[in-house]
């Protein structure tokens, strides 16, 4: 076996050898033939870096320039075909643009130059000839609310429409919609930052965002995960005529539905635990771990909701969580809106408490090991399992649920315990979704009943309370 490697050393080592006489003898040809060293010799140094087989030390040589640009064009090209499988990687490398679909999403990667002027991005080619509107947003349901953006792909030469660039960019762009079910946080998350996360941690920083649609709330709101995920200021290609260019880059955003993250796929593979990681570097949080928090008495977030799914005997769940032993901190809506604050009083909990709604996405913030207890109300199981329960087991989160009985609910006294709303919510689910969403979304507040509610309490505390 040692002898194995100690062979391998010396024909490392050879190998090594004889690359540098060859790159030093093509410098000469070079220099003597007054060859491009950006033309011909590209592909060489390319070949080369990729075996490894030089390893040139910063101010060697007066090519580190040459080269570094070389090896700038292969990051930008290994990064984009990271998003493409292999077996249509031979396509890709042919054509330089690819679109990939799942069954949910569809998202165009491109490692031609694209020319974005406002919402028609156009792409030099002379291998392609296509004309295709996207929706750049990964909820097909919003998709009314997305304004499409028109990709014109072909040679340039033949259209003179292509604009010229006013300003030229040196890193890729990943194009998106901050539209779509913005102002919701648990869209927001689900379907814009984690997309955006999974499409572009693996840039390094190295990469510019062009918002379509641009939201500047949503785009101030989530300024830490911005800069945590690209080095540059986003830009609003609608805001003034600039055309702007991109040696490449990556047309809408990868999504799998919600809360999801799917680490078996392309470009990183990226679970919820990193994900979750992510948000905690992102945000600067402490805890990890819920065991990590030393406090006396273990701190429950309470949500407490403004226009619906209202907690109507908020002041007595509040008396009894105190008496159980939990330190509670009441958080109301417009509590929530400045999440670089907000994420760091949540992070610090142990329990979490709310009825379904998007205050809850705020799940994503809480230390693992930490209990999350939705109050369920009539009609909302399975919304309350998809969108947050099942998201809670992937993020490490306990999760309890707390289904009221009919009696709690303010349907109830509304229209009679036999009606069907109170008896089959499913059948009202079969009149659509408005129809299901003004009633038990909108329409439905809750008195929850302290007896019940307590032992659900004690599990949490049971749960949390492992170590003091
Ligand atoms: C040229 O670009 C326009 C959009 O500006 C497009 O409608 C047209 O199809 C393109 N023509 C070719 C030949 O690509
Ligand atoms: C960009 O396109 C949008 C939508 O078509 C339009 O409202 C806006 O005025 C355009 N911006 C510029 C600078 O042309
Ligand atoms: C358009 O906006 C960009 C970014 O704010 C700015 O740098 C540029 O000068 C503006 N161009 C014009 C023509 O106003
Ligand atoms: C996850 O990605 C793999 C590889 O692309 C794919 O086969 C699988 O269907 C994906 N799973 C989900 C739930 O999207
Ligand atoms: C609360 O729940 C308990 C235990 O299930 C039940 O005995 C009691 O009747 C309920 N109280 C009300 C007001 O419905």
């Amino acid at each position: 076996m040692g002898k194995k490697l100690k062979v391998e050393l010396v024909f490392g080592a050879t190998t090594y050898s004889v690359a540098f006489l060859l790159l030093l003898v093509w410098l000469f040809a070079a220099a003597y033939f007054y060859v491009n060293p950006l033309g011909s010799c590209k592909h060489q140094l390319r070949f080369w870096r990729d075996y490894s087989l030089i390893s040139i030390k910063k101010g060697d040589f007066a090519i580190e320039e040459v080269l570094n640009e070389v090896i700038q064009e292969d990051t930008l090209k290994f990064q984009l075909r990271r998003f493409v499988r292999d077996e249509d990687r031979i396509q890709f490398e042919n054509t330089g643009f690819s679109c990939l679909h799942s069954q949910i999403s569809e998202v165009c990667v491109s490692e031609r130059p694209l020319i974005i002027d406002n919402q028609t991005i156009y792409v030099p080619s002379s291998h392609l000839q296509l004309t295709k509107k996207l929706k750049l947003y990964g909820e097909v349901n919003a998709h009314h609310r997305v304004s499409p953006v028109t990709i014109v792909a072909g040679e340039q030469s033949t259209n003179s429409s292509v604009p010229a660039c006013h300003v030229t960019h040196d890193v890729p762009a990943v194009v998106f919609s901050s539209r779509g079910f913005a102002g919701n946080m648990y869209h927001e998350i689900s379907e814009m930052i984690i997309p955006l996360f999974i499409t572009t941690r693996h840039f390094q920083s190295q990469v510019k965002f062009v918002i379509t649609d641009f939201n500047p709330k949503w785009v101030k709101k989530y300024s830490r995960v911005l800069k945590s995920l690209s080095g540059y200021d986003v830009i609003n290609p609608a805001e003034n005529g600039t055309v702007h260019c991109f040696p490449g880059g990556v047309i809408g955003l990868k999504y799998y539905g919600l809360m999801a993250l799917n680490s078996s796929d392309l470009p990183g593979g990226y679970s919820m635990a990193d994900f979750r990681k992510f948000m905690r570097e992102s945000y600067n949080l402490k805890y990890k771990n819920v065991v990590q928090i030393k406090r006396e008495r273990p701190v429950l977030l309470l949500i407490s909701r403004k226009n619906s799914r209202i907690f109507l005997n908020e002041r007595q769940m509040i008396a009894l969580m105190e008496e159980i032993g939990f330190e509670v901190v009441l958080v109301r809506p417009s509590g929530m809106s400045d999440l670089a604050k907000f994420s760091r009083v949540v992070n610090t909990c142990s329990v979490m408490v709310g009825a379904h709604g998007a205050g809850l996405t705020n799940e994503v913030f809480l230390p693992s090991g930490a209990v999350m207890v939705q109050v369920v109300l009539l009609g909302l199981e399975w919304g309350s399992t998809a969108y947050y329960g099942g998201p809670a087991s992937d993020m490490g989160v306990q999760y309890l649920e707390y289904k009221i009985d009919p009696e709690e609910s303010t349907l109830l006294k509304k229209f009679g315990r036999d009606h069907p709303i109170i008896t089959d919510p499913d059948s009202i689910g079969t009149k659509g979704y408005y129809a299901f969403r003004s009633v038990y979304i909108n329409g439905q507040n809750v008195d929850v009943n302290l007896t019940r509610f307590r032992e659900t309490l004690v599990q949490a505390m049971e749960l949390v309370d492992l170590d003091l």
